[in-house]
């Protein structure tokens, strides 16, 4: 799927884009309002609340299809290749290695390949 991450992309990323903004601007708007954080489980990383729910869900079960189901990603991913999917993204994921320290990465890598 090579095309979703490109902005210049017409109608996929068009399509992409609807479905996360509406999530991003939601997921702000509730960061900003209140202090009562109250989305994911309590061993939820803060980081994965600020950055992931809006495409994979307060319960990791994803809200972008399939693939965006994180459920048991510990079985199909090893703790190194989370990593990497974080920091580089790809297929629709954006990368987050500018964003979050390889401290953050590093700890939802690790709570990620624990979920088997
Ligand atoms: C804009 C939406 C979006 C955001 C935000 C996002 N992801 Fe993703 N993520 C995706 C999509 C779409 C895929 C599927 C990629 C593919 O099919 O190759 C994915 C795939 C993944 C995978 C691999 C799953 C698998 O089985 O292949 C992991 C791990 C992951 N994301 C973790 C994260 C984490 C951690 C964050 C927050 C730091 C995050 N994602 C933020 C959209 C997103």
């Amino acid at each position: 799927m090579p095309n979703y991450s490109t902005p210049s992309a017409p109608r996929g990323s068009a399509r992409f884009l609807l479905l996360a903004v509406p999530a991003v601007i939601l997921m702000l708007g509730g960061c900003a309002s209140s202090s009562k954080a109250t989305v994911g489980s309590a061993d939820t990383p803060q980081a994965f609340k600020s950055n992931c729910i809006s495409c994979h869900g307060t319960d990791l079960q994803g809200r972008m299809g399939a693939t965006t189901n994180l459920t048991k990603v510990g079985k199909r991913m090893t703790k190194e290749q989370i990593a990497t999917q974080i920091k580089q993204g790809g297929g629709g994921m954006p990368a987050f290695s500018g964003k979050l320290s390889d401290a953050q990465i590093e700890e939802l890598a690790a709570w990620l390949s624990a979920k088997k």
